[in-house]
C-alpha cells in the first residue's frame, strides 16, 4: 500500500505533527507513504516525495507544513479529477489523505464520488468545521490571539486608548470569541451577528461617561455592519474557492470610533501571526490523533470519510456531512461571552 498525503488551504500549526504521525502509523502497517506538494497542484502536476519517518521524526512541535500548501482548486481545472485520478495511478498511490478545512475537504469529496480513494483531516485555525467538535490549529491560534489582546490591554490602559484588534475568521467568529472571552475584551463583534456601528460609538461613549477610558474592542475580520452585505476586503478578487482576501474591518470601526467619540483610538490587525508558530500540547495531540486514525482509515478501505472528533472519542464521518455546512458560533455560546461586555474597570 502507497499512500500520498497533502496539505491544502490556509497553514495552520499541527500540520506537520499529522504529516508525522501518518508516517509513523502508516510504518506500523508497511505503508509507504509519499508528500504530495502544495496541495492539491501536487496532484495535478505529479509533485511528490518520498517520507520516511526519518524525515519527519522532529516535526511534532514545527510551524507550517513541509509539504507546502496552496490554494488551487482541481475542480475548477477543465479536467483536473481525471487527471488526479489517472496521476494516482502514474504515481503508483493506492489512497490518499487530504489534510485541509472546507475548499480542501469539499475538492476531497467531489474527487471521492468520481471514485478517488480519500481520506479527509480537519484543519483551519477557524474551527468552523461542522463534522468535528474541534479543529486542529485553532487551540493554538486562540492562544496566540489572547496573549495579543492581553498586551493590547496593557498598552490600552497606559494610554486610556481604545483599541481594536482584528482577528483571523472568515465566516465563523470562533477564534475572536473565545480570545475575546479569554482576554476579557469588552465588544467582541463577529460575523455572526452584524454590527450597528453607531451602536458600537454609543457601547464607547458610554464606557468613557463611567471614566473608563480604555476599551478593547475584539473583531472577526469577516465581521459585517448591520445592512450592508458587502465584506470589508483589502482585495475584492476571488480565489479559486471563491473568496475574498479580508481585512480592514478593523481600521474601519476604529476610524467611526474616533469620529464619533473623540476618543484615541488604533487597530491592530493580528492575520497570518495567528497562522503560524509553533501547536499547542493540545492541538499536538489533537493532530497526532486525527493522523493515526487516517491511516487506520485507509487499512480499513473506509475511503470518503474524514476523522473528528466527538467529545472524547476520533469518529470517522462521510466526507459528504463534513463539507455540507459550516459551523458557525452558536446564539447561547455567544450570550455568556457577551455577559461581560464592558465589564472590565
Ligand atoms: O485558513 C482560514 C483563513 O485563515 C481565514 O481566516 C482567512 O480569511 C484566510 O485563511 C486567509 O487566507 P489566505 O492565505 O488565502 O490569505
Amino acid at each position: 500500500m502507497r499512500i500520498g498525503v497533502l496539505t491544502g488551504g490556509g497553514d495552520c500549526p499541527g500540520l506537520n505533527a499529522v504529516i508525522r504521525a501518518i508516517v509513523k502509523r502508516s510504518e506500523k502497517y508497511g505503508f509507504d507513504v509519499v508528500g504530495v506538494k502544495h496541495g492539491w497542484a501536487g496532484m495535478l502536476e505529479r509533485k511528490a516525495v518520498p517520507l520516511k519517518y526519518d524525515d519527519v521524526a522532529d516535526l511534532l512541535k514545527t510551524g507550517g507544513t513541509i509539504l507546502k500548501t496552496s490554494r488551487t482548486n482541481p475542480m475548477k481545472r477543465p479536467d483536473g479529477a481525471e487527471t488526479i485520478l489517472e496521476n494516482m495511478k502514474k504515481m503508483g498511490l493506492d489512497a490518499l489523505i487530504a489534510i485541509g478545512g472546507e475548499d480542501t475537504l469539499g475538492a476531497a469529496n467531489e474527487l471521492a464520488k468520481r471514485g478517488l480513494k480519500v481520506i479527509g483531516v480537519p484543519k483551519t485555525i477557524d474551527n468552523d468545521l461542522s463534522a468535528t467538535d474541534v479543529t486542529f490549529g485553532f487551540d493554538t491560534a486562540v492562544n496566540t490571539a489572547t496573549e495579543a489582546i492581553d498586551r493590547v490591554v496593557d498598552t490600552a490602559r497606559s494610554h486610556e486608548r481604545v483599541m481594536v484588534v482584528e482577528v483571523m475568521g472568515r465566516h465563523a467568529g470562533w477564534i475572536t470569541t473565545y480570545a475575546g472571552m479569554a482576554g476579557g475584551a469588552d465588544l467582541i463583534l463577529i460575523p455572526e451577528e452584524p454590527f450597528d456601528i453607531e451602536e458600537v460609538a454609543e457601547f464607547v461613549k458610554r464606557r468613557m461617561a463611567e471614566g473608563k477610558k480604555a476599551t478593547v474592542i475584539a473583531v472577526a475580520e469577516g465581521a459585517t455592519l448591520k445592512n450592508v452585505k458587502d465584506l470589508i476586503a483589502q482585495d475584492k478578487r476571488l480565489d479559486e474557492f471563491g473568496h475574498v482576501r479580508l481585512g480592514g474591518i478593523g481600521q474601519f470601526i476604529a476610524e467611526e470610533i474616533e469620529k464619533r467619540t473623540g476618543a484615541q483610538t488604533r487597530a491592530t490587525v493580528l492575520g497570518y501571526i495567528l497562522r503560524g508558530g509553533s501547536p499547542s500540547a493540545y492541538d499536538r495531540v489533537l493532530a497526532t490523533r486525527f493522523g493515526v486514525a487516517a491511516v487506520d482509515l485507509v487499512k480499513d478501505g473506509r475511503f470518503g470519510m474524514m476523522v473528528s472528533l466527538r467529545g472524547t472519542k476520533i469518529v470517522p464521518v462521510e466526507l459528504e456531512k463534513a463539507v455540507a455546512e459550516l459551523k458557525t458560533v452558536d446564539s447561547e455560546f455567544f450570550d455568556a461571552a457577551k455577559t461581560f461586555f464592558g465589564s472590565r474597570s
